[in-house]
């Protein structure tokens, strides 16, 4: 039986990856929807039925939802009125068929964060598979709005929950969805450091730099685990809603580390003043950081990717290689710096 699929974020970086993998297995009717009418007409000759238009347009965002067999949310891990009207489609589907839907929604470790703003580590360590520990976790985190709506739904029995939580995702997109232009092949979280580094001139980080972040490179993180919890989703194997959360976490790092590496090599290229990077300021922060960057980069994220790897999850990359990625994200960011160091989360 052919499963129908409404996915989100078809043109990001997280989604260019999950969609590049569920073409390949060519088992699936997928419907993306995407805001840009160019990218839809190239999604269509791959083979995906496009809707155009916004996560704000919600009717569209329930009718799809209440279409599938499975919702598959790498858009935004943020946006409360987008998963209203997602859960509430999928409730719609249940009452109709009598069936459960699944929903992989994409999540972050930024649900983790403290307050450190670069200042300390902390002995404290996140593990996906405590269910008490994750139950603790308090609706003012990052992300926990959306997620604790996504828990209440499975709870309640109109859907199966599946919560991918990757850390800093690292490493460069490559496939065909980015080679026609579809997909985005950078992260987000140190590019945005970068971005703010390469506009004011100098290498920064934010604090002392002393607070830790698991990371995970970017094609182990979705062509291995998303795909993975997907697949032990459909056959019933992975464990749903409270228990149901899947940290994407193949190592750790220090901030100071991943700044030296970035400020180092924008040195080399004439971006950097110096070549150890300093503190960014206050006016740094309002100027270059949008959104939650800027605490999420100052804060510590510890976590421990148990339940992924109960499933057979096994990444290889490790943090030296991680760092050594830098250097080429460094290089091509400052390629394409004669436009706004200003990112956005
Ligand atoms: N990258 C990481 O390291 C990381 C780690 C953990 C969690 N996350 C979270 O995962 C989510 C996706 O991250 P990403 O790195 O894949 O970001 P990205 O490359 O910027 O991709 C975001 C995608 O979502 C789409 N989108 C965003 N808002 C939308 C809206 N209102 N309506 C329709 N489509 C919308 C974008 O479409 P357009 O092309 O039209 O802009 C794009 O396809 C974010 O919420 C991020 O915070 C990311």
């Amino acid at each position: 039986m052919t499963l129908a699929i409404f996915f989100t974020g078809a043109t990001g970086y997280i989604g260019g990856a999950c969609l590049e993998h569920l073409l390949g297995d060519g088992s699936f009717q997928i419907t993306a929807l995407v805001r840009s009418a160019d990218k839809a007409k190239k999604l269509g000759e791959v083979g995906v039925t496009t809707l155009v238009g916004s996560l704000d347009d919600t009717d569209t965002v329930t009718k799809a939802a209440a279409e599938a067999d499975i919702v598959y949310h790498t858009a935004d891990s943020d946006n409360y009125g987008a998963i209203e009207a997602i859960l509430k489609g999928m409730k719609q589907r249940h009452e109709r068929t009598g069936a459960v839907p699944i929903l992989i929604h994409t999540s972050g470790t930024g649900v983790l964060a403290d307050n450190a703003a670069g200042m300390y580590d902390t002995n404290v360590i996140y593990y996906d598979n405590d269910v008490d520990q994750m139950a603790s976790l308090p609706p003012t985190a990052i992300h926990r709005n959306v997620d604790l709506e996504i828990l209440a739904a499975d709870a309640e029995g109109s859907i199966k929950s599946y919560i991918v939580l990757p850390s800093t995702i690292w490493g460069t997109l490559t496939g065909r969805l980015v080679d026609l232009g579809i997909s985005n092949k950078h992260s987000i979280q140190i590019p945005a450091a970068i971005k703010a580094s390469i506009g004011r001139g100098q290498g920064g980080v934010v604090g002392a730099g002393k607070s830790l972040w698991p990371h995970v490179e970017i094609h182990e993180a979705v062509a291995d685990l998303f795909n993975l919890v997907l697949r032990a989703a459909l056959d019933g194997t992975a464990p749903h809603g409270r228990e149901g959360y899947f940290f994407g976490e193949s190592g750790e790092y220090c901030l100071i580390d991943a700044a030296r590496a970035y400020t180092k090599t924008l040195y080399e290229l004439g971006k950097s003043k110096t070549a150890e990077p300093d503190p960014f300021t206050v006016e740094d922060a309002q100027k270059y950081f949008k959104g939650t960057f800027f605490f999420c980069l100052g804060s510590n994220s510890r976590a421990r990717a148990l339940r992924g790897r109960e499933l057979g999850w096994k990444p290889v990359k490790t943090t030296d290689d991680f760092l050594k990625s830098l250097i080429a994200t460094t290089r091509m960011l400052a390629e394409d710096s004669g436009k706004d160091g200003a990112t956005e989360m």
